[in-house]
């Protein structure tokens, strides 16, 4: 599944960099700020996981802190380098990475975590992060919950422009399995010839017990759970939405 994680991202890197950042870190960013970034030191070192195309990092690296991301599709990394190069950016498995400093902070923002399909990938995550910070250092992510999937995941989006065009398609919730799974086509019109890219995005919904309990196996604790919606994430990115703050024991 990692495969296909890598190859989703690579074809949509250039959509996502150009329609996805904005909408979401500007009210992402004001829920960051008050329940994790305000309780970090100067220019503290932080590690992005699953980083995109650097986005947040830009935000941070203003802020005069020390970026480093990483995330497993290089060509989102790409844009990362490319965006923000005073940031240090790697191409990694956020279920196995290893990185030779300790980070004060780690981060992981726009449900990236939901996209570790099965809980045995979101604890080795967790185990990965923990290795990587110090001692009661702060990780601060977002992830979906139940009201998500139930609501938005069948529905259909499209964008048409002159020389672009995108549809989603969500396939909607399969309670079994508790996956979701929404198609994106694309086009772009490159050097006088159309090009069509398909990918396949899933996530997976866990419960809230299923993150708690797997941030407490890798090492976590003083875990802190922020409804989206209740800090000001408004519309359909707040529904469902969870911010979580854990430190590093
Ligand atoms: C919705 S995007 C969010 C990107 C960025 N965090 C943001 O806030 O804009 C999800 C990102 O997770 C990355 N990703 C998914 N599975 C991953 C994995 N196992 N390891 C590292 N990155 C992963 C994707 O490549 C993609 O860039």
């Amino acid at each position: 599944m990692l495969g296909e994680a890598m190859a989703a991202y690579d074809d949509f890197a250039w959509f996502y960099d150009r329609y996805w950042n904005e909408e979401f870190h500007s009210l992402a960013f004001p829920i960051l700020e008050r329940v994790w970034l305000a309780r970090l030191a100067e220019r503290a070192s932080v590690l992005d996981v699953c980083c995109g195309t650097g986005y947040l990092a830009g935000m941070l690296l203003a802020r005069g802190h020390l970026v480093t991301g990483i995330d497993c599709s290089p060509v989102m990394i790409e844009y990362a380098r490319e965006n923000q190069p005073s940031g240090v950016f790697h191409v990694a498995d956020a279920t196995t990475f290893q990185l030779p400093e300790s980070f004060d902070a780690a981060v992981s923002t726009f449900d990236s975590l939901n996209h570790i399909l099965a809980l045995k990938d979101l604890q080795a995550v967790f185990r990965r992060v923990a290795a990587a910070l110090k001692p009661g250092a702060l990780f601060a992510f977002d992830m979906l919950l139940d009201d998500a999937y139930r609501t938005n995941w069948g529905q259909s989006f499209a964008l048409v422009r002159d020389d672009h065009v995108l549809t989603i398609t969500g396939s909607g919730f399969d309670f079994r399995s508790r996956k979701a799974r929404c198609t994106i086509t694309m086009f772009r019109l490159i050097a006088g010839a159309w090009q069509r890219a398909d990918v396949t995005i899933y996530e997976r919904c866990y419960t809230g017990k299923e993150i708690s309990g797997a941030l407490e196996q890798a090492g976590f604790g003083e875990i802190s759970c922020y409804d989206a919606g209740d800090l000001g994430m408004s519309g359909q990115l707040g529904e469902g939405r969870t911010f979580i703050v854990a430190a590093r024991q």
